[in-house]
């Protein structure tokens, strides 16, 4: 185990109504809120009107930033940091899914910053001084509620990047796991996918001596195992609703990828072309990427850490580790099947058109993954596999 520091600085206030504290908890950090959120989720479940009686029973000062998209747009992020600008606001609340709060992100970078904030994703810029950010999350998937990253789209050049700074974790997250309820089946399915995916790319290292980080990782995948299905068939399963919560924010603070040189990566670059070129929905593209690269990167030298998942997940009990990998392989595939995401590229209608530019896309850093590194031809190979 490698020596680091971990702080996961966001204070969680997790449970049935826990939204009751927001107001109390602003006011330790700002005056003048922006609240962000999504394209109607939250007025109807109630939610809206809830933040609204907190905000105003406490006398906070608010503007509305609404109609934030699934992969959030670069016009939502402008559109944030011109209301910022405009009204001198303090503070930014982002209530919803991943989405929602990366915006809320990108825009709290934005405020101080005289540049596009594009710059911010391309490397042009560093992340000074942002405003303090926090969230009511409302669906269970992306981890950003408790870290510092944030995926911005920008639809005119089809291109969707990550921005990342310790100094961008919401310090406060409130996950109420009944405002989960609504979420529909497809989109509790791919936000199962999505925290799986986030412990497969910390997990699948060539790090030795990370028995904790590991066992933590595999019980987080366990636990979307046992209850993905559960929330799937019955949405207002609150055991189900509550354990994938809390995985959702564990599976990507830094906790599992503690001790490690770098979790890996590559997958999740490749699905954010995916994302780019065609609006998918993030989980469902990593139910189809992730088993293809699974078995692109499956080698004498990974073989050992897939045979490890696949005992321990899959409870394979092959001797051999090339044969246990590849079993622990099928049991993801038909798992992701069983949540009813799809396997193949052609199910979403995704055909060649783009994969070169994907694939050139995907590197324009360098090559990808840590596991095994990969180049624009095997981040192309991959995708073919995936058709
Ligand atoms: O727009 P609203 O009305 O909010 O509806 C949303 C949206 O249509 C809906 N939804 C959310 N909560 C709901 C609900 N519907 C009913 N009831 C509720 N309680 O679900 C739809 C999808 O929402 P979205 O926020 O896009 O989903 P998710 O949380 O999966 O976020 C995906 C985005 O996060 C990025 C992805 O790439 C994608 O852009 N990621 C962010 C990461 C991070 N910040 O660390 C890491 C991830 O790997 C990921 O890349
Ligand atoms: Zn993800």
């Amino acid at each position: 185990m490698r020596n680091f520091n971990f702080a996961a600085t966001t204070k969680i206030f997790f449970g049935k109504n826990k939204v009751n504290e927001l107001a109390n908890e602003i006011q330790k950090h700002g005056k003048r809120v922006l609240l962000a959120y999504g394209g109607g989720n939250i007025k109807k479940s109630g939610l809206y009107d809830k933040v609204i009686s907190e905000l105003t029973g406490a006398g906070i000062a608010y503007v509305e930033l609404e109609g934030i998209q699934p992969n959030p747009r670069l016009k939502s992020v402008k559109e944030g940091v011109r209301l910022c600008r405009e009204n001198q606001l303090d503070f930014i609340l982002g209530v919803g899914g991943g989405s929602v709060i990366d915006c809320a992100k990108a825009i709290a970078a934005g405020v101080s910053y005289d540049g596009d904030p594009w710059d911010f994703v391309i490397r042009q810029a560093k992340v000074e001084k942002p405003l303090p950010v926090g969230s009511i999350l409302t669906l269970s998937a992306t981890g950003s509620e408790m870290n510092g990253n944030a995926v911005i789209s920008n639809e005119e050049i089809k291109e969707k990047r990550a921005m990342g700074d310790e100094r961008l974790r919401p310090v406060f997250s409130i996950l109420d796991p009944t405002y989960t309820f609504t979420v529909n089946k497809w989109q509790t399915a791919a936000g199962t996918v999505d925290i799986m995916s986030h412990i497969f790319e910390q997990y699948f290292t060539h790090d030795t001596g990370t028995f904790v980080q590991d066992a933590i990782a595999e019980g987080i995948l366990q636990t979307c195992i046992k209850y993905g299905p559960i929330a799937v068939e019955q949405p207002d399963d609150y055991e189900a609703r509550a354990n994938l919560m809390w995985a959702s924010s564990l599976a990507l603070n830094g906790l599992t990828g503690t001790g490690k040189l770098y979790g890996d990566w590559a997958t999740h670059g490749i699905e954010h072309e995916l994302s780019a070129f065609y609006d998918l929905t993030h989980g469902a593209g990593l139910a189809i990427l992730f088993p293809v690269w699974m078995e692109y990167v499956l080698d004498s030298k990974t073989a050992p850490k897939l045979a490890q998942y696949a005992r321990n997940i899959w409870h394979v009990e092959t001797a051999d580790d090339m044969e246990a990998a590849e079993q622990g392989i099928k049991a993801t595939r038909k798992f992701f099947t069983r949540l009813e995401m799809p396997s193949s590229l052609a199910e979403v209608n995704i055909t060649t058109d783009h994969f070169d530019q994907m694939a050139k896309n995907a590197c324009v850093f360098g090559p990808i993954g840590m596991f095994r590194r990969l180049d624009g031809e095997d981040i192309k190979n991959i995708l073919l596999k995936a058709l």
